[in-house]
């Protein structure tokens, strides 16, 4: 397997592809950079060509997708790939997933688009979660490998799925940590140690918050959003009094909260202020409907 770029996370892919016993050859812009890799038992190739021609996959896992069109147009990099497979690993958006697909096709080349849901430290276990899409046949022929790299799951035949599922995962998390964070500055702001917001934080999430999750997959997997325990309209007037005004009272910016607030506010505007908040994804699955049609 060739893995091009040998940064933070090309190193360690191509330490986890050596680990289970892959012959890896790595190509780095900056060459010292690849040097630990050689004795850990990779080889290092000076030309991207060269070290593309080594082997039947390659593994790409660059800064960014400007870095990855610079490559893949040095004219030998094309027909180096011909009759090969491409495993894109670089992060990119659904339309970069989507053009290298393209690319690849034009090429000859198997294609998979790849999303890293791991930091570099996990690559190799089965915590490091990759998405992947593309050809299916493609996927299934290298799953052993993929497999080496951590747990891949496979995200559907348009190569623009995995960077989908990216962005949907990234969203849940950061707006997870950013409310976590928000709480933390409103409890400072009011002199409230932070030992004691975790204190009430860490139940609240692992009991409260993860039910709410999962009352809310419920209620979307069965079109549910009737009979909730709090109306969405008491809820945004909580969110509205108490979270925005207790804000400002301490001086937090409530930017974050207001926009929750709109959001939400959008289901009472809907006549529909007594569902639970869990309607907000009927009601944006219908307007992307309307919009569609
Ligand atoms: N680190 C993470 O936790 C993580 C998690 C998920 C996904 N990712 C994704 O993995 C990819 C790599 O991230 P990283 O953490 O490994 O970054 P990094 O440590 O900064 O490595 C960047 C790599 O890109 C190369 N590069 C930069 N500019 C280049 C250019 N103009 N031409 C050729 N090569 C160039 C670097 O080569 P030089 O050594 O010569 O600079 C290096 O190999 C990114 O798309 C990132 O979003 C990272």
């Amino acid at each position: 397997v060739t893995v091009v770029g040998a940064g933070k996370m090309g190193s360690a892919l191509a330490r986890a592809l050596l680990a289970a016993g892959y012959a890896v050859t790595v190509w780095n812009r900056t060459p010292a950079r690849a040097e630990p890799l050689r004795e850990a038992g990779a080889t290092i190739a000076a030309e991207l060509a060269d070290a593309i021609a080594a082997s039947d996959v390659t593994v790409m896992s660059v800064a960014n997708q400007t870095v990855v069109a610079d490559l893949l147009e040095d004219a030998d990099a094309p027909s180096a790939l011909r009759g090969k497979t491409l495993i894109q690993l670089t992060t990119g958006t659904p339309a970069d997933g989507r053009r290298g697909q393209a690319f690849a096709s034009e090429h000859g080349i198997a294609y998979l688009d790849g999303a890293i849901m791991a930091y570099p430290r996990t690559i190799g276990t089965d915590a490091a979660v990759i998405l992947f899409s593309g050809a299916s046949d493609v996927f299934s022929a290298h799953e052993p490998l993929l497999r080496a790299l951590g747990t891949p799951h496979y995200a559907g035949a348009d190569a623009g799925l995995a960077a989908v599922s990216d962005a949907a995962l990234l969203a849940f998390f950061f707006a997870t940590v950013a409310g976590f964070l928000y709480g933390a500055n409103v409890s400072r702001a009011a002199g409230i140690e932070f030992g004691d917001y975790l204190a009430l934080a860490d139940p609240f999430f692992k009991t409260f918050i993860t039910e709410a999750v999962d009352e809310t997959a419920e209620r979307i997997a069965g079109g549910r959003y009737g009979d909730a325990q709090s109306s969405t309209e008491t809820d945004v007037a909580a969110i509205d009094l108490l979270i925005v005004e207790a804000s400002r009272d301490v001086g937090v910016d409530p930017a974050l909260m207001a926009a929750i607030s709109d959001a939400f506010s959008r289901i009472v505007a809907a006549g529909r202020g007594d569902e639970a908040i869990a309607a907000l994804a009927d009601l944006e699955a219908g307007q992307l409907a309307e919009r569609a049609s």
